[in-house]
C-alpha cells in the first residue's frame, strides 16, 4: 500500500534568503513509528525547512528526502506525504465533505475518503456543515483530515496545536501518537515546548537555522546538573564528610535542607550512613525542561548562544 519506508532525511540543509540564513547547515533523521517534536523560537527556521522537505522551497544547499528521494521525485507525493501547514485557507461556503472531495480528486483517490478522514478527525457528524462557520480547533482538525486524505505514511505538521484549546491538543496527541503507532512517521513543529512535550518521542531543537539538541527529551532532561535535596539530622556533619568524599558543591538551604551538586541520592545517602548521620527527607531536583529549552534557544536574542549541536545524537557539544 505505501510507497517505501517513510524515512525523513534533512542533511546540512542550508536556506539562505538573501542576507538572512532561514537554516543553516542542518541534519536530523526523522524514522518511521515514532513522533519527532521540531522545536525553536518564532524564526528559527521550522516553517522554511518543512517547506524545503514538502518542496515548496529550494534548498541552497542540502538535501531534504522521503524515503530518500527529494519531495518532486516522489511520484505520487499525496500518498506518500500528507501535510498540514501554517494558515491554511478553507473555502467558507463549501462543506467539511466537499472540501475534502475537492483535494481528494486532485491527489487521485476515491470520493469515499472523505468521509473516512472525517472519521478519522471526530468531524463525522460535522461532514455536511460549511467549513465557514468551524471553531478554530474544527479548523485545524479539518487541515488533517486533509492531510489524511491520501492515506499518507508520513505526515508534517506545522504548528498544528496554535490556537487550540486544550482538549484539542489532548485530541491531536493522542491522534499523532496512534498514528505513529502504526509504523508512521510524524514530524510536527512548535516553538512552545509544552505543547508538544507529551507528544513527542525524540525532539530536534533549532535556534538561528541551527541544531541545538536532537534526541530523545529523556536524554536531554538527564543530561542536566541535577541537585540533591537533603535533610540530614545533622548538617554540618553531613557537609564536612561530603566535602571529604571529593564533593565541591553543596549550599545550605534556608529551610535547613543541604542542596548537593554532582552526585546522585544514593551517594549522599551512602555517605550520611558512613557518617552515621541520619537521613529525613530526601530528593533529586526534577529538571524543567521549558528553562533547558529556553537556555538553549535564547542565544537567537541575546546574541550569544550556547554551542550548536554537532556530532552525536542526544547531546550537543
Ligand atoms: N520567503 C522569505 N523571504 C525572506 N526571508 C524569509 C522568508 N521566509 C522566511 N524568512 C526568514 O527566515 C527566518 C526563518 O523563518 P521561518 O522558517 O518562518 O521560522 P519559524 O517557522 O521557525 O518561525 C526568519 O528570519 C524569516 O524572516
Ligand atoms: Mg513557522
Amino acid at each position: 500500500m505505501h510507497d517505501g519506508s517513510g524515512l525523513i532525511a534533512v542533511q546540512n540543509l542550508t536556506k539562505q534568503f538573501g542576507s538572512v540564513t532561514a537554516v543553516q547547515n542542518l541534519s536530523f533523521t526523522v524514522s518511521p513509528g515514532s513522533v519527532t517534536g521540531f522545536l525553536g523560537p518564532n524564526g528559527a527556521g521550522k516553517t522554511t525547512t518543512l517547506r524545503m522537505l514538502l518542496g515548496l522551497v529550494k534548498p541552497t544547499s542540502g538535501t531534504a528526502t522521503i524515503n530518500g528521494r527529494p519531495f518532486h521525485q516522489l511520484g505520487r507525493p499525496g500518498r506518500v506525504v500528507g501535510a498540514v501547514l501554517e494558515a491554511q485557507g478553507f473555502h467558507p461556503n463549501r462543506t467539511a465533505r466537499n472540501h475534502l472531495r475537492v483535494y481528494a480528486s486532485a491527489i487521485g483517490v476515491p470520493d469515499a475518503q472523505a468521509d473516512q478522514v472525517l472519521g478519522l478527525v471526530g468531524l463525522s457528524t460535522a461532514a455536511g456543515r460549511n467549513v465557514g462557520g468551524f471553531s478554530l480547533g474544527m479548523k485545524q482538525r479539518m487541515a488533517v483530515a486533509t492531510a489524511l486524505l491520501g492515506d499518507p505514511q508520513v505526515l508534517v505538521l506545522d504548528e498544528p496545536a496554535n490556537g487550540l484549546d486544550p482538549e484539542g491538543i489532548a485530541w491531536l496527541r493522542n491522534f499523532l501518537q496512534s498514528f505513529a503507532r502504526m509504523g508512521r512517521t510524524v514530524l510536527i513543529s512548535s516553538h512552545l515546548l509544552a505543547e508538544v512535550e507529551q507528544t513527542v518521542d525524540q525532539v530536534v531543537i533549532v535556534s538561528r537555522g541551527q541544531t541545538m539538541y536532537y534526541g530523545p527529551l529523556e536524554h536531554l532532561r538527564q543530561q542536566q546538573q541535577r541537585r540533591v535535596f537533603v535533610q540530614p539530622s545533622d548538617v554540618g556533619a553531613l557537609a564536612t564528610a561530603l566535602r571529604e568524599a571529593g564533593v565541591q558543591a553543596l549550599e545550605q538551604l534556608p529551610d535547613g535542607r543541604l542542596a548537593v551538586s554532582g552526585v546522585d541520592a544514593k551517594q549522599v545517602a551512602d555517605t550520611a550512613l558512613r557518617a552515621g548521620v541520619s537521613v529525613y527527607g530526601i530528593q533529586e531536583e526534577q529538571a524543567d525542561l521549558e528553562q533547558i529549552f529556553f537556555r538553549l534557544t535564547s542565544g537567537q536574542f541575546a546574541g550569544h548562544a550556547p554551542a550548536p549541536y554537532q556530532q552525536q545524537q542526544g547531546g550537543w557539544a
